[in-house]
């Protein structure tokens, strides 16, 4: 690393917080397709006309916004990913990264002192609805290239979606599976029922509110999904957790785990080593694990033929036949 890549490790927190504090105020939504004056954006957005200007000087800078003869514009990217009304949309994502914050301030003393468990406002309806759009955001985009690895076993037709969020893992499997029927089973399932709804589903995929370590779950599951789960809970609970998914599975059905997987010191990929030190302040418990430790855990779980599969640089999926 030279001493450039040094400065700006050091800095790059600032870049992160222009665009995360420009989504908190709506600035990108503001402005939407249209050119608008300071003026015009300090009153739709709440704020003081010297601390709109220089947030806007920022994001040009940026390269988020264009000025022209005195009006801001989102530039294309912005308009696709940052303001509200796209389809593409990012912001429930930004809004959870920028909670995120609020963990990394509180890491110093995490590290010295040990972790502080869940905050208290993860356990409303309000964070978690919100946490479940941020999920989709983040799935909907990442799902359909991760589960066409997927090597469904043959005569696949019901799926167990664990800890399923807003749904967008088994939406994609239903979409490219027509024979699918599935359950989705999370402690927050408004935002799964909707989007079920939204894409004709719901005749094909169940939702069930509950607590992934004690709900019923039933049995003969062909296929069962954790995506992006493990990484909550520490060992001991995910051990747990897969023995009831093999429970719930028929001989010869198959797990599918997706997740920030780790080399076996755990430090690369350094975003997935970066993401498990931030579960250590936001989770009551988790973190991310190597492939070995999961595929140690899905044998002593009652699974075997694992098989790793790399779907980006961070993300990859490990797939287990029940035995
Ligand atoms: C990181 S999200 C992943 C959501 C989805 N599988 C995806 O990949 O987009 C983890 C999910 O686990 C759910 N969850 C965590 N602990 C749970 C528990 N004890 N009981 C039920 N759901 C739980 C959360 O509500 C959340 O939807």
């Amino acid at each position: 690393m030279t001493y450039e890549h040094l400065m700006g490790l050091a800095n790059g927190y600032a870049d992160s917080k222009v665009l995360l504090i420009a989504n908190e105020l709506g600035v990108f939504t503001a402005i939407g397709t249209g050119g608008h004056r300071v003026e015009a954006l300090a009153t739709s957005c709440g704020t003081t006309r010297e601390g709109m200007r220089l947030l806007l000087h920022a994001l040009a800078g940026l390269g988020l916004l264009r000025l022209s003869t005195g009006r801001y514009w989102n530039t294309p990217l912005a308009l696709r990913f940052l303001d509200g009304h796209s389809p593409y949309a990012i912001t429930n994502l930004l809004w959870l990264l920028n909670h995120h914050w609020s963990n990394w301030t509180d890491m110093t003393r995490a590290i010295r002192l040990g972790r502080p468990g869940w905050a208290p406002v993860t356990r409303t309806a309000a964070f978690r609805r919100r946490f479940a759009l941020a999920m989709q955001e983040r799935s909907h985009v990442l799902a359909p290239p991760t589960i066409a690895s997927f090597r469904l076993p043959r005569q696949a037709a019901r799926v167990l979606d664990l800890g399923g969020g807003a749904g967008s893992y088994s939406i994609a499997l239903a979409q490219r599976h027509p024979r699918l029927q599935g359950l989705v089973v999370d402690q927050s399932v408004a935002v799964a029922r909707r989007l079920i709804r939204q894409q004709g589903l719901t005749d094909r995929l169940r939702v069930e509110e509950g607590d992934l370590f004690t709900a019923p779950l039933g049995t003969g599951f062909d296929v069962a999904l954790l995506s992006n789960v493990l990484h909550d809970f520490h060992e001991k609970d995910n051990i747990r957790l897969l023995r009831r998914v093999q429970q719930a599975l028929r001989p010869g059905g198959k797990v599918f785990i997706v997740e920030y997987f780790l080399n076996p010191a755990g430090t690369r990929p350094s975003e997935g080593a970066i993401f498990s030190l931030l579960m250590y302040a936001f989770t009551g418990t988790g973190r991310c694990y190597a492939w070995n430790d999961v595929e140690g855990w899905l044998s002593t779980a009652g699974f075997f033929r694992c098989r790793r599969h790399r779907v980006t640089a961070t993300i990859g999926t490990l797939e287990a036949v029940k035995r």
